[in-house]
């Protein structure tokens, strides 16, 4: 396991660790609490991925483990009564995976698995996603961002589009569209999901997904297999995604790309994972045009967990040799150094600022 784990796709500066503040047996003996539920659209996903990470959590010899639904009124008892280790995060979607939950455990003072505030909510907004990777120079599908159908009237554009919420998943309110009228019916529904909405162009071609985790002993993103979808549509609709629509398209790990243009992808997504500051573990989505250009379309920071056999995360952890009951481990413990590297900085107060200046 530590070999495959420690076997990375980019550098990453040398880095000494600092030193772990629980050993493995002090560590399975902490309290996890596996934090699920919410109320945004994905909270059914997120209640069955709670139950596969509590069960890989016993496996790897946790022995206080517990699943907490967030609800309005257990959100503000969560730091009471509970002697708190560790919080795994398995929200989806919402306030769950957007840094809303992530500042409210930093103001509590509990670590916590998955990447923090910043990049949750980067991550969970598809216009501030896309202006940030289109700043690190790769390429992003052009947009159009407004709040209201209305706004596209008279626009002149070209054809086709997809329509997308910045801040929904699971393809809620997401089309794909060929004309202007189509456009403008549709993004009449999708006004509704959120309070901005990107008209993307539409990039023909192929379509991957990443899966890619924290490794705490290197400091570099490990990089899985690539899962290719195969779809029978131009995109993966709502349709696609939800019991019955499996037929409408199929996963293969690892995908048959060419070994160049392989390394090309897993290095642009270690580079998102490294410069957006992700952690834990994510999942991002892309298309290869026909041309060959690589389009990243999102990143997912708190990827679904369903069940070891369907869900796309677990399918790559299995696909690149990874104990899932191991990785489960490897989470907590980049949780607890993750912790550990946030407080161990104590700012100099004004006095000792004055003083290193030597200012009157
Ligand atoms: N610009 C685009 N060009 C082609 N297909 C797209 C584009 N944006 C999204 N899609 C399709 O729509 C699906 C959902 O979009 P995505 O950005 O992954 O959001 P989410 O999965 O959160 O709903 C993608 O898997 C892809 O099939
Ligand atoms: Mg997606």
């Amino acid at each position: 396991m530590k070999e495959k784990i420690n076997k990375t796709i980019t550098g990453g500066k040398s880095f000494e660790n600092p030193t772990p503040i629980f050993s493995p047996e002090q560590r399975r003996q902490l309290p996890i609490s596996v934090l699920f539920g919410g109320n945004s659209s994905e909270r059914p996903g997120s209640i069955k991925s709670s139950m596969t990470v509590a069960n890989l959590l016993q496996q790897a010899g946790y022995e206080h483990v517990d699943r907490v639904d967030i609800t309005d009124q257990t959100v503000r008892t969560l730091a009471d009564n509970r002697p708190f280790g560790v919080a795994f995060m398995t929200m989806h979607g919402g306030t769950g995976e957007d840094g809303t939950l992530q500042g409210l455990l930093e103001m509590m003072d509990i670590p916590y698995t998955g990447s923090g505030i910043a990049a949750s909510a980067i991550s969970a907004d598809k216009v501030l996603f896309s202006n940030f990777v289109r700043g690190l120079g790769y390429n992003t599908a052009n947009q159009i961002v407004v709040s209201k159908a209305s706004e596209l009237e008279g626009l002149d554009m070209t054809f086709p589009k997809v329509i997308k919420p910045a801040t929904q998943g699971c393809s809620y309110g997401v089309f794909f569209v060929k004309d202007m009228a189509e456009l403008l019916e549709k993004a009449t529904f999708s006004e509704q999901f959120s309070e901005r909405m990107a008209i993307e162009d539409y990039i023909p071609g192929r379509e991957v997904s990443v899966g890619l985790f924290e490794n705490p002993h290197t400091r570099s993103p490990h990089v899985l297999p690539i899962s290719e979808i195969f779809l029978k549509r131009p995109i993966q609709d709502f349709e696609s995604k939800i019991a019955g629509g499996e037929a409408l398209m199929e996963t293969v790990i690892p995908a048959q790309l060419e070994p160049q243009l392989q390394g090309t992808i897993e290095t642009i997504c270690a580079d998102i994972f490294t410069k957006l500051n992700c952690k834990g573990y994510v999942r991002m989505d892309l298309r290869i045009a026909e041309n060959g250009d690589i389009y990243v379309l999102e990143n997912n920071s708190s990827p679904g967990m369903l069940n070891m056999q369907e869900s796309d995360f677990p399918k790559m952890l299995i696909a690149g040799g990874i104990n899932p009951p191991e990785f489960a481990d490897l989470m907590v413990e980049a949780a607890l150094l993750n912790y550990q590297e946030r407080h161990e900085k104590k700012a100099p107060s004004k006095k000792e600022m004055i003083e290193y200046l030597d200012l009157p």
